[in-house]
């Protein structure tokens, strides 16, 4: 048994955290019920369930959701767990349904998560006692979000801060372009501190590095900043960053917003720099820049002038994740006349495939009966706020 209040007393201040972190089975429980269990996650667009009856699932570790869209033509999300002995209703990771019939023994559920019809169940059976399980959904700006709290996390903030920096961008008209699921084999920690710093991006990532100028010294990037400042302005376009994230913001969900810009004659990000798809929402020229956001604890989007990127970091057991990336287009765009499927994902699959192997061989090392933990670099001051949050999280007094 791992005593997690001890282990994080334990932790060195700016060092990467000690190995049962990323191994312990009571760490990952207590990850699960902390982070996953108690905030908010993004699960996709509302356009992936654009039609009645239409849902798609979100599982993390045990838990498998069902995002359906109703008669009425609101979304809602249900636990996929049967109300008579447990059984998962829906096995497939999308579909449409007119009625949700568990595959066990056939009793079947409106999409509004009542119970339809059980069969063969004695005189006097409640069936209104019997509905499918809610759990907490909201849509801000065609992104679904749920929750598994009992009270679930304020989203005023999160709602000010993705309306303002996102509506310009019209990703509540978005449409899904495409959708990738990574398999890692390595802790879901040691994926989302990856993301969090560009540390690594110059040696793993020269796709991505030849076109995004983040994180790098003030004086190379003055010019590209004031350059996209400019731009914005010319083009009318108000996206503000927004810094709310881990500090002060109890009782809300947390996020974190901020613009970056791209190098010069960089209009999107595909391999060449030029365009992917058309100009989304208010944009009537390429920006030079991206918004990036943080939501939550293992959330992140990023808004190009012309397409939009999700990305979602999915603990399955303590050594395996998942990482989904779900691109998005304007809602009116059609794949191969207006946009092509390779050119508008090749950028954020190859920069993916190489984060996943150096997470992997990250997780590899840090197996290692020599791996002790190491000193974060001025480049990692955002993982490091994160790792900060982490640790206060798992040992708040949350009773
Ligand atoms: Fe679903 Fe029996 S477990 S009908
Ligand atoms: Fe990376």
């Amino acid at each position: 048994m791992t005593n997690i209040a001890d282990l994080v007393a334990r932790q060195p201040k700016g060092f990467s955290l000690l190995q049962p972190f990323y191994q312990s089975d009571d760490v990952f429980r207590r990850d699960l019920e902390r982070v996953f269990m108690r905030h908010w996650l993004c699960v996709g667009h509302e356009s992936m369930a654009a039609s009645k009856g239409d849902y798609f699932l979100a599982n993390y570790a045990e838990e498998s959701v069902i995002i359906i869209r109703g008669e009425d033509g609101a979304l809602r999300a249900f636990a996929n767990v049967c109300r008579h002995r447990g059984s998962h209703i829906c096995l497939k990771s999308e579909g449409r349904a007119s009625v949700l019939v568990c595959p066990y023994h056939a009793w079947s559920y409106n999409l509004d998560g009542t119970l339809r019809r059980a069969r063969d169940m004695p005189e006097g059976f409640d069936a209104s006692k019997y509905g499918l399980k809610p759990v907490n959904l909201a849509v801000i700006e065609g992104l679904v979000m749920i929750s598994f709290a009992e009270k679930p996390l304020g989203l005023e903030n999160a709602r000010e801060a993705i309306t303002g920096a996102y509506r310009p961008y019209g990703w509540a008209s978005a449409k899904v372009a495409h959708r990738e699921t990574y398999q890692l084999d390595s802790n879901w920690k040691l994926a989302v501190e990856n993301y969090l710093e560009c540390y690594h991006c110059a040696p793993a990532h020269p796709e991505y590095s030849r076109l995004h100028a983040l994180e790098q010294p003030l004086p190379k990037i003055e010019a590209l900043i004031a350059r996209m400042e400019e731009t914005e302005k010319r083009l009318g376009l108000n996206i503000p960053p927004y810094l709310s994230w881990w500090p002060n913001c109890e009782g809300q969900e947390m996020v974190r917003s901020f613009r970056y810009p791209l190098y010069d004659d960089v209009k999107s990000g595909t391999e060449d720099g030029s365009p992917a798809a058309p100009l989304m929402g208010d944009f009537t020229d390429y920006d030079g820049g991206l918004t990036s956001s943080h939501f939550g604890p293992a959330s992140f989007l990023v808004g190009y002038a012309d397409h939009g990127v999700i990305y979602r970091f999915i603990p399955k057991t303590p050594h395996v994740s998942e990482m989904e990336i779900i691109w998005l287009v304007r809602g009116d765009a059609q794949e191969g006349v207006d946009y092509d499927r390779d050119k508008l994902t090749w950028l954020w699959r190859v920069t993916t495939e190489a984060d996943k192997k150096i997470t992997e061989d990250n997780q590899k090392g840090v197996n290692s009966r020599y791996y002790e933990p190491g000193p974060y670099a001025p480049m990692e001051a955002n993982l490091q706020a994160w790792i900060g949050w982490y640790l206060a999280e798992l040992v708040a007094d949350r009773r």
